[in-house]
């Protein structure tokens, strides 16, 4: 019997599955010709032509007979031009001139019609997702990828130029070493930087905080006054990603067609989609169950600037990911999950014109207009943001002023210590930090003393705190001990209540 099975892998939203390379030779056929089976798209079927040439050109011949290639499972599409490699292997298998046992390989390839071997895309992914199973797995892989690879731990991985050198490799004639790993370095980038914003202490502190506990943010203020700039120094005031959370963030960049060459993810996203951008863009979804800003924000932030331009459907479309984390997807026959775990900054101006509460200019919206754009914002969506502030204009006096403000690396390390506390005391809880916490878990956690209770249920008197934003104040107060690693006490309740809504 002149048939071979070869590993391959394939990739469904971000599931990555196993397929089966089958290979028959009917060397009765009188024609000498190759078909593919099992939903490949056109590139799959393009595999055809390279791999015979591939083949004749490193100097081996090509069996008679009619060779039929099966790519299991058939009711999975598959798709690009990795699968060259695996379907060379099963000729040179079935045809007996690679003679070792293959159950542990996995290959992938597309070859150059001189047998050479060419960088795939989108394979980074792959490995990260294999190595997380780690069982014994040897990976095939095209010399062009090896930068990629070798930031893939736990995982046996050789790289290849050629056809005949892999021969040479699996029929034992040719040593090599699988490739060595290097620990890729996380940090998050200094640019921009916080010291670049003159004063504006109040709105930098809140953001601090959001930072430090994962809270949603919304500024506000006329144009001009900094939100934008704030907002974009976020990413560099929270914790490195941690290795598990880039591979997420990688993975999710690659199926969105976004990750180019950059290798790994090393830094935490910011995406910025216009007021326009339709609710399929923010979410997901369309014909391709594609990743939306959401996801692409996965592990970083997503600002949401001049919010209340957004359409009406995209913010309600928010509400659901930002109490779970995760988003679904449906396209006609799957449903892809996709994970959505992001830190929301809103922006605003105080009215339409811009101008309502300025020093300097006259509103010219009416009490009416005013209340309407300002209401865009539903009651269960504003139940979503922690932290409200209201930035002033920046006085001259102070932008003209010499003295820098404290760097994004200095104040991250006091996020990552109030983060790394937060760590601790959810470990196995499924919690990340304190902008998820429940109302019962909340109580567990914030014991109140006299002073703060009093201070407290004077705030739910004069502003009318509703039980939800009761809860807010404590889990930002808590925010707030975790920044002094200490417990909540009357001080940080005081600074949390700044950070409840003046309307
Ligand atoms: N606090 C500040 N410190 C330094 N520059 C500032 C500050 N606030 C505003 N600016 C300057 O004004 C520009 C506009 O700010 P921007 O963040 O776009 O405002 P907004 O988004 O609120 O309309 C910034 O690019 C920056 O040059
Ligand atoms: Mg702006």
């Amino acid at each position: 019997m002149r048939y071979s099975r070869v590993r391959t892998i394939t990739t469904m939203g971000l599931k990555v599955m196993d397929v089966l390379v089958e290979l028959d030779i009917d060397s009765r056929s009188l024609v000498q010709d190759m078909d593919i089976v099992g939903l490949g798209d056109t590139v799959v079927k393009e595999s055809k032509k390279r791999v015979k040439s591939a083949v004749k050109n490193s100097g081996i011949e090509l069996p008679n007979g009619r060779i039929t290639v099966n790519l299991a499972p058939s009711d999975v599409k598959k798709e690009g031009s990795y699968l060259d490699l695996p379907i060379a292997v099963g000729l040179l298998k079935a045809t007996a001139q690679i003679k070792t046992d293959l159950s542990d390989f996995i290959f992938f390839g597309e070859l150059g019609l001189d047998g050479s071997l060419r960088k795939v895309r989108g394979v980074l992914p792959i490995l990260l997702s294999l190595s997380r199973k780690a069982n014994g797995t040897k990976v095939v892989l095209p010399a062009p990828n090896k930068t990629e690879a070798s930031i893939v731990d736990k995982l046996t991985i050789y790289t290849i130029d050629n056809l005949n050198e892999l021969i040479g490799f699996l029929n034992g004639q040719i040593r090599k070493e699988p490739i060595k790993y290097e620990k890729p370095e996380l940090r998050n980038l200094d640019t921009p930087d916080m010291s670049e914003i003159k004063g504006q202490e109040f709105a930098k502190r809140a953001a601090e905080v959001a930072a430090a506990g994962g809270h949603n943010l919304l500024l506000r203020g006329s144009p001009g006054c900094g939100k934008t700039m704030l907002a974009r120094r976020i990413p560099s005031i929270l914790p490195p990603l941690t290795m598990d959370e880039a591979i997420e963030t990688t993975m999710i960049y690659s199926v969105s067609g976004l990750l180019g060459d950059r290798g790994l993810i090393k830094e935490r996203p910011f995406r910025s989609p216009h007021h326009t951008a339709s609710t399929t863009s923010i979410v997901g979804g369309g014909n391709d169950a594609r990743p939306g800003e959401i996801s692409l924000s996965h592990n970083g932030v997503l600002f949401m600037d001049e919010f209340p331009e957004f359409r009406r459907d995209v913010i309600e479309a928010l509400r659901q990911p930002l109490e779970d984390g995760v988003i679904t997807v449906a396209r006609a026959k799957l449903t892809v999950t996709y994970p959505a775990r992001f830190m929301m900054v809103a922006a605003q101006n105080p009215c339409p014109c811009g101008w309502y509460g300025d020093k300097t200019r006259e509103c010219t919206c009416s009490w009416y207009e005013i209340q309407r754009y300002n209401r865009k914002i539903s009651g269960p969506m504003e139940d979503r943001i922690d932290i409200f502030v209201d930035m002033p204009r920046l006085d001259f006096d102070k932008y003209m002023e010499t003295s820098t403000a404290e760097s994004s690396a200095s104040v991250r390390e006091r996020v990552v210590r109030a983060r790394s506390r937060q760590l601790e005391r959810y470990r196995g809880m499924n919690l990340f930090s304190n902008s998820q916490l429940g109302h019962s878990l909340l109580k567990e956690y914030v014991n109140l003393d006299t002073t703060s209770r009093s201070l407290l249920s004077g705030a739910v008197d004069k502003m009318k705190l509703t039980a939800r934003a009761i809860d807010r104040v404590l889990k930002v107060a808590l925010t707030i001990a975790d920044l002094e690693e200490s417990k909540v006490l009357a001080r940080h309740i005081a600074e949390a209540i700044q950070y409840r809504k003046k309307t």
